[in-house]
């Protein structure tokens, strides 16, 4: 799961898919293509709002992406296409392009929808993006469920 900070979008991917797939032999990771808040915890208002769900994601901390998570993960999924672009041009070959994908895709497909930056923004923002976070990690877990 990958936004710009990894302290807001996609401390919540993980936390939410990861609640999602217990009893299932998948890692869930997460990391921002920039690395301005390195080591920090996740937003304060993502971990308010995913603590509404019975959700604790106050043990993350945040890093940067790296070329070498190409080779840990069989998906990438980023959130908007800036990190869509940001993590391509890291890409060093087909293979690598070919695991990136706009998370939105999985509720949405074809329509290039992005989750939108809420760290600017009030709560409503963070409430939207979990939201969007739950019903896309639902589509995914049906996904892999249903084709293994
Ligand atoms: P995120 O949100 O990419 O969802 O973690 C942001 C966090 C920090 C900044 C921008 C977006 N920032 O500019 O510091």
């Amino acid at each position: 799961m990958v936004c710009l900070g990894n302290i807001c979008r996609s401390p919540l991917a993980e936390g939410i898919l990861s609640s999602k797939i217990t009893g299932l032999d998948i890692q869930v990771d997460s990391a921002g293509t920039a690395a301005y808040h390195t080591g920090e915890k996740p937003d304060a208002r993502s971990v308010a709002v995913s603590q509404r769900y019975g959700i604790d994601i106050s043990a993350q901390r945040a890093r940067k992406f790296t070329v070498t998570d190409f080779d840990q993960f069989d998906h990438i999924y980023v959130m908007d296409l800036s990190n869509y672009q940001q993590v391509s041009g890291l890409a060093r070959n087909k293979i690598d392009r070919s695991k990136i994908s706009l998370i939105l895709e999985e509720l949405y497909p074809g329509k290039n929808l992005e989750v939108p930056d809420p760290y600017y923004g009030g709560v409503d923002g963070f409430q939207q993006v979990y939201d969007l976070l739950d019903q896309a990690c639902d589509a995914l877990v049906n996904k892999i469920v249903s084709h293994g």
